[in-house]
C-alpha cells in the first residue's frame, strides 16, 4: 500500500501568456507521490516548482494556464473537476502552505477565524466547536498559547509564527496531501527547524503525503525520501533522496550539488555559482536547455532534441545524454 500513489501527475504542462510570448514554466512533467511519503521539487529560482504545485490545485494565476495533462489524487483527476468540486477537495483531502505569505494569509481576519474559516466551510461544526477544533490545530502546530496567537492578526506575527499558522490552516482537516512551498525559507536556522519537525511530526501522526518544494538541499536531504530536480520547467533527475545525493547523474544535479554550502565549510565563504545563467522559458531552445551552462556537452547535445527523462537504473531517471557517472571531472563551476 505504501508504493501506491496518492497524487500522481501525467504529463503536465503549463504556460504564462505574456507580452513577450508564451512563458513554458512546466514542460511535460510526470511525477508520482507515494502514500505517506515525502517528495521534494528542488532547482533554481524560475525552475517551475511553484508552477507545478499551483498547477496541481489548477490555481495558476492569469496569465498561467494549464495546456496539457492529468493530475490524479487517488483516482480523481483533479483538473477536470468543476471549480466547486476543486474546492471541496483542497483544504480537506489536498492543500497547499504557499510560498507567497500574502497568498496564503487574509491580513484583515484574525488568525483564528482564519482557522474557523476553513473548518466550517467543510464540516458541519457548530461556530463552538470549529473555535475549539482551531485551537487544537494551532496547539499542533507548537504554539504553547494558541488563544493568543488566535487573536492576532497576521501583522502581529514573526515570519516563523506566520508560516505556521498558514501550516495550521492547510492541515487544519489533517489533508491527505500537502503540498507545502518553501515553508522554511527566509526564516533563520532554528526556527526552521521547528517548523520541519512539525511538518515530521503531522506525517507520522496522520499519514500525511507531501510535495515539499525548496530550493534548499539541506531540506530537502532531511525531509524528502524521493526527490526531483527541475530545470526550465522539466524534472531533469528523480530516484530516492540518498541515491540521487550520493549518484547524482545529471550534469545540472551534480552542479547543484557542488554549490550547496557544506557543514564542514566556512559559512562566510559565497556560494560557488552554477555558471552561466538560467534559461529565458519564453524562448527556450529545441535542444537541452542546460546546453549552455554544461560542462559534459557533445556533438549530440547540439543536434539532437532536448532529451528526455530515461531510467538509468530502477527507480533513478536522469534527462541527459551524457550522464555523469560519481567523481568525474569538472561539474561546471566558476
Ligand atoms: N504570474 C506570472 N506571470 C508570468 N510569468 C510567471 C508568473 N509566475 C511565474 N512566472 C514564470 O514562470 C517561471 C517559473 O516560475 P516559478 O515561480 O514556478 O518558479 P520557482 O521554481 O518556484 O522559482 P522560485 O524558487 O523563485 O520560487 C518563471 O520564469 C517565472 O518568471
Ligand atoms: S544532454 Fe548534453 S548538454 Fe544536456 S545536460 Fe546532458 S550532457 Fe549536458
Ligand atoms: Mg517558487
Amino acid at each position: 500500500m505504501l508504493d501506491e500513489p496518492i497524487l500522481r501527475i501525467e504529463g503536465l504542462s503549463a504556460q504564462f501568456d505574456t507580452p513577450e510570448g508564451a512563458v513554458k514554466a512546466v514542460k511535460d512533467v510526470s511525477l508520482s507521490l507515494r502514500r505517506g511519503t515525502t517528495l521534494a521539487l528542488t532547482g533554481e529560482s524560475g525552475a517551475g516548482k511553484t508552477s507545478v504545485g499551483l498547477a496541481i490545485l489548477n490555481l495558476l494565476p492569469y496569465p498561467g494556464r494549464i495546456t496539457a495533462g492529468r493530475v490524479y489524487l487517488n483516482e480523481t483527476d483533479i483538473l477536470t473537476l468543476s471549480p466547486e468540486k476543486v474546492r471541496q477537495l483542497r483544504g480537506r483531502d489536498i492543500a497547499m502552505v504557499f510560498q507567497d505569505p500574502a497568498t496564503g494569509l487574509n491580513p484583515v481576519l484574525s488568525v483564528g477565524a482564519q482557522v474557523e474559516e476553513i473548518i466550517t466551510a467543510h464540516l458541519p461544526v457548530s461556530k463552538r466547536e470549529a473555535r475549539d477544533r482551531s485551537l487544537e490545530v494551532l496547539a499542533q502546530m507548537g504554539f504553547p498559547n494558541p488563544k493568543e496567537v488566535a487573536r492576532s492578526y497576521p501583522f502581529q506575527l514573526s515570519g516563523g509564527m506566520a508560516q505556521r499558522v498558514m501550516i495550521a490552516i492547510a492541515t487544519a482537516l489533517n489533508p491527505k496531501v500537502l503540498i507545502a512551498d518553501e515553508p522554511t525559507s527566509a526564516l533563520d536556522v532554528t526556527v526552521q527547524a521547528a517548523i520541519l519537525d512539525d511538518l515530521r511530526q503531522l506525517q507520522q501522526r496522520f499519514g500525511t503525503s507531501i510535495l515539499l518544494i525548496s530550493h534548499d538541499l539541506g531540506v530537502v536531504a532531511q525531509m524528502a525520501d524521493e526527490m526531483a530536480v527541475m530545470y526550465a520547467g522539466s524534472v531533469v533527475e528523480f530516484g530516492d533522496t540518498r541515491t540521487v545525493f550520493e549518484r547524482p547523474r545529471h550534469p545540472y544535479t551534480w552542479a547543484l550539488l557542488g554549490s550547496r554550502p557544506r557543514w564542514d565549510q566556512d559559512q562566510t565563504r559565497p556560494l560557488p555559482a552554477i555558471r552561466g545563467a538560467a534559461p529565458n522559458l519564453a524562448q527556450l531552445p529545441e535542444e537541452c536547455p542546460y546546453l549552455p551552462r554544461c560542462p559534459k556537452a557533445t556533438n549530440v547535445c547540439r543536434t539532437e532534441p532536448a532529451p528526455a527523462l530515461t531510467e538509468l537504473e530502477p527507480g533513478h531517471s536522469a534527462a541527459c545524454y551524457n550522464t555523469i557517472l560519481h567523481g568525474d571531472g569538472d561539474a561546471g563551476f566558476d
